[in-house]
């Protein structure tokens, strides 16, 4: 019996996105494709990462690292949600740019991952998963800034799509944050300080290097809302606290 077993929706992208064709994006100005591509290749890349990440946590945990059941029950649902994010990005960047699906693919594959700047966050569960609820409680704002685009492209099932994707995200938050509070409720009220140090750590420049956590560039990842991403985590937090 799990103390948190975590929530998906379990949707799958291409049963969404499976009909759409170049001439779905018509409306889209040449500008428009210009200016929007980097969000879609860093989508592309971000959701495959999270793989990374997994393959990371498997390899540590055959050379003896303990993460609980309630987590891997978390990782089993995210998992395979940001695979299915990754592969409708992957559709979507094909659709609009041309690039073929499986050359995407095999370059995603070329990925390196460097978790060395990680390490006190991929031994300790409870770090791991304040890490995992900041991050993901960032993806989730940054895609809602994404829903007014993608309803203005005008087909129904792309708006669909960032709604879905945007609520998977906040699905994840709140999964990383409950495993955290199930396992660790002695450690809570010491979160906010652990989010502070992951706080600093994202706004220290540095190039990402394809881990998943703290993929954070471009314009919905400024200063002031990554900070507003940790206030809003550390004041859910203290206001959950047991009252001593
Ligand atoms: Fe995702
Ligand atoms: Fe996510």
């Amino acid at each position: 019996m799990l103390l948190y077993e975590s929530k998906s929706r379990g949707w799958h992208a291409l049963e969404l996105l499976g009909t759409l064709t170049p001439a779905d994006f018509t409306r889209m100005t040449a500008d428009q494709r210009a200016a929007e591509e980097p969000m879609f290749w860093e989508s592309v890349c971000s959701e495959y990462d999270a793989e990374n990440l997994c393959l990371e946590l498997e390899r540590r945990r055959d050379a003896g690292a303990y993460y609980s059941p309630e987590f891997w029950s978390f990782e089993k649902v995210w998992r395979r949600d940001e695979m299915n994010h990754y592969v409708g990005f992957r559709r979507l960047y094909t659709l609009i740019y041309g690039k073929p699906e499986a050359e995407i693919e095999a370059e995603m594959q070329q990925r390196a991952a460097d978790f060395s700047a990680f390490g006190e966050f991929l031994t300790d569960e409870f770090k791991l998963c304040l890490m995992l609820a900041y991050d993901e409680l960032a993806t989730t704002r940054s895609y809602a800034t994404d829903v007014p685009f993608f309803r203005s492209l005008g087909h129904p099932a792309l708006a669909q799509w960032i709604e879905r994707v945007r609520g998977d995200e906040a699905l994840h938050y709140l999964n990383a944050l409950r495993v955290a509070q199930a396992r660790f409720p002695d450690r809570m009220a010491t979160a906010p300080a652990v989010i502070a140090h992951i706080l600093d750590l994202d706004l220290t420049p540095g190039a990402y290097r394809a881990t998943f956590i703290l993929d954070h560039q471009g314009p919905s990842y400024t200063p002031e809302i990554l900070r507003g991403v940790a206030d809003t985590l550390s004041g859910v937090i203290q206001r959950q606290l047991p009252a001593t």
